[in-house]
């Protein structure tokens, strides 16, 4: 990893000191993202030059592949039962710790995966720290099922929050089709600058059928670890 440009090293920065708080016997999620991907390489190193014993489940079959060709072994989260401790990225980090997650579309295992840990810790570069959460845009997995109607719906939640005409987009797969996510949803992404009050938000769009989940994470994390180009960390 002797190649990193600036934004990477910020990244490994952070992946570094997540590495530190991962203890013996511990069950450990892994999150999603090219974060999460530093994170999963530098958790590898440390397994194989320390020999440490873990039990890891990931929150997208992505990294699922990316652990097991650096020899972790993977289980389900259903085989843990529980876990100790996840470590995943974010697209906004606020000063509450409240996340804005999905840009990878994995938000959906990645919040149940974090809400079955004693503790969720995010790692993320300097850029990812945002006073107020909904600068990037807001991933909401639906169901292919009518999901025009659920549009509709969510459109509707949004002019209730004073952000009617905010554009609301369908994504795109690498392929040109839809996004499809490990669990075969659509995600709509929602480009709503400054969202003020995440809560209500996240309630009214969780009421919607068939929204299936939505990428804000409040009140999961625990501690955000925030990487600097120069190799510094901060924790928030
Ligand atoms: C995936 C996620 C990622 O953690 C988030 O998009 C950050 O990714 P990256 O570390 O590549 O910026 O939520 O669903």
């Amino acid at each position: 990893m002797s190649d990193l440009k600036p934004a990477d090293l910020a990244k490994d920065a952070a992946a570094r000191a997540a590495v530190a708080l991962v203890e013996p016997g511990m069950k450990l999620g892994l999150g999603t993202g090219s974060t999460a991907s530093v994170f999963v390489r530098r958790l590898a190193e440390r397994v194989a030059a320390e020999g440490l014993e873990l039990r890891c489940a990931a929150t997208s079959k992505a990294t699922a592949d990316l652990a097991t060709s650096l020899g972790l072994k993977i289980e389900t989260l259903d085989e843990l039962g529980w876990l100790d401790l996840t470590i995943d990225g974010a697209d906004e980090v606020d000063p509450d710790l409240n996340l804005i997650k999905g840009g990878g579309g994995a938000h959906l295992r990645e919040k149940i995966v974090a809400t079955a840990s004693d503790r969720m810790v995010v790692i993320a570069d300097k850029m990812k720290v945002v006073e107020h959460l909904g600068e990037f845009h807001l991933p909401v997995e639906v169901v292919p099922f009518g999901k025009e109607a659920t549009k509709k719906l969510i459109e509707r939640v949004l002019d209730g929050h004073g952000l009617a005409g905010r554009p609301v987009k369908w994504r795109n797969g690498p392929e040109g089709g839809p996004f499809l996510t490990d669990e075969g949803n659509v995600i709509l992404d929602l480009y709503l600058g400054r969202i003020a009050d995440p809560e209500k938000l996240g309630r009214d769009l969780s009421s919607i059928a068939g929204v299936v989940e939505h990428g804000l994470f409040l009140n999961i994390c625990q501690l955000a670890i925030i990487g600097g180009e120069d190799g510094s960390v901060v924790e928030l």
